[in-house]
């Protein structure tokens, strides 16, 4: 008998089972995982600007009404709720696309607008996600970093456009950073901006902008055919685990961004809630102006503690903490306080309720501020 093995057993040894033989995306390899905001029990939950609320009653009733009816798919083109929306900001149902969140449509926004090689350009640091998304569109990622005062550096981001340039992301309030673009910044940037650009306007906190200056991204909308404008209902509107929000952006992008969309994307649920939710304006607009004054409360008193930090128009303020963002954060997850923490930058502790607030500020007392 020969000692070579069998040509079948040679065959079994090639087709062992592994994983890493399945070809996959390289691009998709190297992705950083999004990070959740952590939750640790009896501690409270500060890190995914999540709104301390509960959902509404009459929010409640009508999600409560659907759950007759999930064993069937919602409705595709989420007529309702878009025409809902494009009433409530004077705009036409063709202009307003939605998804599972405004992330999604990000990622829609993405997909529709940059092929390998293109470039993305966002400020950074900013909203996680926005990386991310790019490098899955195989698109390459144009971070460009914030001012010294933690804002958009417009400038900056007009110098990096290049013919790749496919899309802009503007995030206002910025996440995590809570700074806001103004309208003549906003207005001075567009002006070299390339038509054939894309320029996104992130107001995923626009309901906490109570910056008099900062732009208007409808306003922009109405005047430029190049831009889009980015809004969700988890924030204000406390419907982040239904998972809505939508674009407005002309009727040939909106219609795009409704062609790349995932399939019956949005529930049933979160379809109705978010309508409930535009009914229930005045009492949602109660609990802004609750996390509005919370939010002043929370700077007033971390700058009396002799913290420096920008002015913060989104649910969440910012603290720059350096090198020494772990041992701040360890400090704080040890006070009871889960915020958000990113590498050597800083710390982005969300504007809960009161008592919430009260937990971080005495988290707070026993450490030194960072000054720079
Ligand atoms: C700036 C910004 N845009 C978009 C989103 C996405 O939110 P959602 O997908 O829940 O609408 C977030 C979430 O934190 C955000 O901070």
């Amino acid at each position: 008998m020969s000692a070579e093995p069998s040509a079948q057993a040679e065959l079994s040894i090639q087709a062992e089972p592994s994983a890493h033989a399945v070809k996959q995306r390289a691009a998709v390899e190297q992705l950083p995982a999004y990070v959740q905001g952590k939750s640790v029990p009896n501690a409270v939950k500060l890190s995914s600007n999540e709104n301390p609320y509960p959902p509404l009653a009459s929010v409640l009733d009508v999600t409560r009404a659907k759950l007759e009816s999930f064993h069937l798919y919602p409705d595709m083109g989420a007529t309702q709720v878009r025409q809902r929306i494009a009433d409530h900001l004077g705009v036409s149902l063709d202009e307003v696309a939605v998804g599972a969140g405004s992330v999604e449509v990000a990622q829609q926004l993405i997909n529709a607008s940059a092929d390998e090689g293109d470039e993305v350009i966002f400020a950074w640091r900013s909203f996680e996600a926005y990386p991310i998304l790019v490098q899955i569109a195989g698109a390459t990622p144009v971070r460009v970093p914030l001012t010294a005062d933690e804002r958009h550096d417009l400038d900056a981001m007009a110098a990096a456009i290049t013919p790749r340039t496919r899309l802009i992301f503007i995030c206002t309030p910025n996440n995590p950073t809570g700074t806001t673009v103004s309208a003549d910044e906003a207005e001075a940037f567009l002006a070299r901006v390339p038509s054939d650009v894309l320029v996104v306007i992130d107001e995923a906190y626009t309901h906490f902008d109570t910056d008099s200056n900062s732009v208007n991204g409808l306003d922009l909308f109405r005047r430029y055919p190049n831009v889009a404008v980015l809004h969700t209902f988890s924030k204000a509107y406390g419907l982040a685990g239904l998972r809505i929000g939508y674009a407005v952006a002309n009727e040939r992008i909106a219609g795009n961004l409704r062609r790349v969309a995932v399939p019956f994307g949005v529930s049933d649920l979160a379809q109705a809630a978010a309508i409930a939710s535009l009914d229930a304006e005045t009492e949602l607009q109660q609990r802004i102006d609750q996390i509005v004054s919370e939010r002043t409360r929370l700077l007033q008193a971390v700058r009396d503690a002799g913290w420096h930090t920008p002015d913060s128009f989104g649910n969440f303020i910012w603290l720059r903490t350096g090198e020494r963002t772990p041992e701040i954060d360890e400090t704080l997850k040890q006070g009871g306080v889960v915020a958000r923490a990113y590498g050597a930058e800083g710390i982005r502790i969300t504007v809960g309720d009161r008592d919430m607030n009260d937990r971080f500020l005495s988290a707070l007392q026993g450490i030194t501020p960072v000054s720079f």
